[in-house]
């Protein structure tokens, strides 16, 4: 199975996948890296890690449309199978999700369907609540809403504040985001067999 991770930020998921891959705990290959930011920090972890990439500046397309349509021509070059939204900061398209029906997971910081949106963690802070957690999902129309495959619980403990609870969240993704993708890819793997 051939991924693409498609990132706007740091990366940090990305890199965490790469390392799980070359672990060979997912059993897949990192064929590309697609950044709608071509500032953000992922750039530089994927030629760190020597992971193809592609960036792009979305607003020089005329629509959300021909965007999709030129990062699909990328992920058709590269043989892509599955896609894997990390920190990705952009509504999927129907362009996308006709070509990759059923094949586009998402990870959000937080229990979903609680705190959905751009701002999980600090939302989940700001509102005082004990726990918050982790979601991976199936990416379909709506933001945030797919069938559900996988959440972990984290508590916001009374002394914890946005920094100590982004950290621990993001220690929780790491581990968690490279396991569900395998349980997925095995999952897939049968299908076409
Ligand atoms: C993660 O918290 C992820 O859940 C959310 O965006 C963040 C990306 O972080 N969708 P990174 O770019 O992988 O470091």
């Amino acid at each position: 199975i051939r991924l693409a991770v498609f990132a706007s930020g740091s990366g940090s998921n990305f890199e965490a996948l790469v390392e799980a891959v070359r672990k060979q705990t997912v059993d897949a290959e990192v064929a590309l890296l697609v950044c709608d930011k071509p500032d953000a920090f992922a750039l530089t972890r994927a030629k760190r890690l020597a992971v193809p990439s592609v960036s792009f500046y979305p607003k020089q397309f005329p629509s959300k449309g021909s965007f999709e349509k030129e990062v699909l021509d990328h992920l058709e070059e590269a043989g892509v199978d599955l896609i894997v939204l990390a920190g990705y900061m952009r509504i999927i398209g129907s362009t996308l999700l006709e070509a990759f029906d059923n094949r586009i997971i998402n990870i959000h910081p937080s229990l979903l369907p609680f705190y959905p949106g751009k701002q999980g963690i600090q939302d989940a802070f700001d509102a005082g609540a004990i726990e918050t957690g982790v979601t991976v999902h199936l990416v379909d129309e709506g933001i945030d809403t797919g069938e559900i495959l996988a959440q972990e619980k984290v508590a916001i403990d009374p002394d914890d504040t946005i920094e100590s609870l982004e950290e621990k969240i993001h220690a929780v993704e790491h581990v968690l985001y490279p396991e569900v993708i395998q349980t997925y890819i095995k999952k897939l793997q049968k299908e076409y067999a």
